[in-house]
């Protein structure tokens, strides 16, 4: 079963169709992709266990529901999926920070590990994983599976825009994985690029070429 959540909000179209703009400067890039990051955060976390804790008001006494656990780890795949976590780390300022760090080569499409840093509430607290492509699904697959050999007991993944190859390719490797997507694009091109997309993520926001 696939587990795709494309997430119909107002204001994330809004901010996407922004961020697609190919006239849209690094800065601004960056700025709506933490923006787009911390909606797309809010909607994977919509459904966190929660418990019943006795609360007080200043007025009265009353039941009312708070998170069953700590908040998940977050952990963003280099580069681009920092400046994705950004809105994740403001909406859960408390939680957690792991990097994975792959790059895929440009003519295999392949993705190689350059770093691996997770912390260790992992194994108790589950994470979000954040990556702003999902293109072959070739890095996400990685990256799932290292967070999982890390400890992760469950694992979300985030993205922008994902095309049908990679929400395929992931479903398949990773069944247990939700997707939570502002869009579900049309295909990949030769190139291994989404289309219509937003271009190379990385690039766009740190401002390399
Ligand atoms: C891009 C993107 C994903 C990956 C998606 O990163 O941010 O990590 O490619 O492609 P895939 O689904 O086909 O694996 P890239 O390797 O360009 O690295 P960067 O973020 O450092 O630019």
């Amino acid at each position: 079963m696939t587990m795709l959540h494309v997430v119909d909000h107002a204001l994330l179209a809004h901010r996407l169709a922004e961020l697609r703009d190919a006239a849209t400067p690094s800065p601004r890039f960056r700025k709506l992709l933490a923006e787009i990051g911390a909606i797309l955060t809010l909607e994977a976390t919509r459904a966190l266990p929660s418990r019943i804790a006795r609360i007080t008001t200043p007025l009265t006494e009353m039941d009312h529901q708070v998170l069953a656990a700590p908040e998940p780890v977050l952990v963003a795949v280099l580069r681009a999926g920092l400046g994705l976590m950004e809105g994740g780390m403001q909406v859960l300022p408390e939680a957690p920070v792991g990097h994975v760090g792959l790059v895929r080569d440009e003519h295999t499409l392949k993705p190689s590990q350059y770093m691996l840093r997770m912390p260790p509430e992992v194994r108790s607290r589950g994470a979000i994983l954040f990556d702003p492509m999902l293109a072959t699904g070739g890095s996400a697959v990685a990256a799932v599976q290292r967070v999982k050999e890390a400890g992760a007991p469950s694992i979300r993944f985030v993205c922008v825009v994902a095309a049908p190859e990679g929400v395929a390719k992931l479903s398949a490797a990773h069944p247990d994985v939700p997707i939570y997507t502002a869009s579900l694009d049309e295909k990949l091109d030769h190139r291994g690029f989404i289309v219509p997309g937003l271009g190379d993520a990385g690039d766009r926001c740190f401002g390399t070429v």
